[in-house]
């Protein structure tokens, strides 16, 4: 089956009592049981088990070529989840440029619980190697990063973490499925903030996990059940609503965000570009091995932040918010929002300018999009 064909007819997404060709909502909490424990088709109470949830749980398995998939209220809900498979006292090594509320949780709610991270630059294999510890039991990956698009080698670091041991996480958000399957490069375990091109339309909060290793869904579902971070009917619908067009979104996004880089790359008012589809960025190589397209983010910093403000509030297609992934295009500046909870040293020791701007690429035309931020970035002195 092509890409394009997965999306829309990948997971089982239709419904076999009624021949609804749309997954309903099957929007109850609780499920009648003809005698004591005599469930009809499973379900018994709606944290546990819900049909739209396990269609679009089917879904994502499908599409990251797994066998189980996991739903939760977000995607930080879906980090989680998968470091709560480890024990007090474990060690995580994860990417030095991770988004702000993985940071932040890691940071913040796990260590105090005895979980401690180590933040490292994973774009040299060497780095994930030397902070091995014998108590590093987990290797977190994002793949692009959040926001400098830096990338890491999945299969490279899938090797690493399988020599030492180690369950081996990749942060799939920025790709979507339709691009990228650390999966079948390796890794054992793929996630996703579904709230940004899964779901596609700026509508909904949830979060993803797939995986190929019976004991580790075993552990995340009993994870699921335990901790409750389930995502509901209504969401899971609109997620599995946002799929069947996820294919035609990142073809859009992809072409418009390397037209996008290329036109930035040249403007006289740019410092610098970060897009994985420019010959420059330093890991495009390895970019065009383990994926079939761009993410629509696309970084770039200006000469200093009233530079960065001056062009958000000259461009006319570009929403200022928070998120990415979504139909229409977004801008902002990640020292002042998505970042802003990661220090000011260890944001610019990272690269993160104050003058740096990311847009999310939408599917508005692309000539559109270029003029505009062209315009925008002509008014600056
Ligand atoms: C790469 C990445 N991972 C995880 C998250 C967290 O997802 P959510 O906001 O759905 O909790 C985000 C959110 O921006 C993200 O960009």
């Amino acid at each position: 089956m092509n890409k394009k064909t997965q999306m829309v007819h990948g997971g089982h997404t239709t419904d076999d009592y009624t021949g609804a060709v749309t997954t309903p909502i099957y929007q109850t909490s609780t499920y009648l049981q003809d005698d004591i424990g005599d469930l009809r088709e499973g379900y018994e109470y709606s944290r546990s088990g819900n049909p739209t949830r396990t269609a679009l749980e089917s879904t994502i398995a499908d599409l990251e070529h797994g066998r189980f998939g996991y739903a939760f209220g977000s995607g930080v809900a879906a980090i989680s989840a998968v470091v709560m498979l480890l024990d007090k006292g474990d060690h995580i090594v994860v990417n030095s440029d991770v988004y702000g509320g993985t940071f932040r949780v890691l940071t913040k709610v796990f260590n105090r619980l005895g979980i401690d991270a180590d933040f490292v630059d994973t774009t040299d294999a060497n780095n994930i190697e030397a902070s091995i510890k014998p108590e590093t039991k987990m290797l977190i990956i994002e793949t692009p990063s959040n926001p400098l698009l830096r990338v890491t080698d999945i299969k490279a670091s899938a090797d690493i973490a399988k020599k030492h041991n180690l369950i081996s996480v990749v942060d799939n958000t920025f790709m979507s499925p339709y691009f990228q399957n650390p999966l079948t490069l390796g890794a054992d375990i793929v996630l996703h903030s579904a709230s940004k091109y899964i779901g596609g339309h700026s509508d909904v909060i949830g979060g993803l996990v797939a995986t190929n290793d019976e004991d580790l869904a075993e552990r995340i579902g009993f994870i699921q059940n335990s901790t409750g971070g389930v995502l509901g009917p209504q969401d899971s619908y609109l997620l599995i609503r946002g799929i069947k067009t996820l294919g035609l979104r990142m073809e859009q996004v992809s072409r418009s965000a390397v037209a996008v880089s290329e036109m930035l790359a040249n403007h006289p008012k740019v410092e610098k570009v970060y897009h994985p589809s420019l010959k420059d960025h330093p890991n495009h190589d390895i970019q065009a091995r383990q994926a079939t397209g761009h993410t629509g983010v696309v970084s770039f910093v200006v000469p200093d932040i009233e530079s960065a403000k001056a062009v958000i509030r000259n461009t006319k297609y570009f929403t200022l918010a928070e998120s990415l992934g979504a139909v229409e295009s977004l801008i902002s500046v990640p020292a002042l929002m998505t970042h802003a909870s990661i220090p000011k040293e260890v944001r610019e020791k990272e690269g993160i300018a104050d003058g740096l701007i990311r847009l999310s690429v939408g599917i508005e035309d692309t000539d559109d999009l270029i003029e505009d931020l062209k315009q925008a970035l002509d008014q600056l002195k």
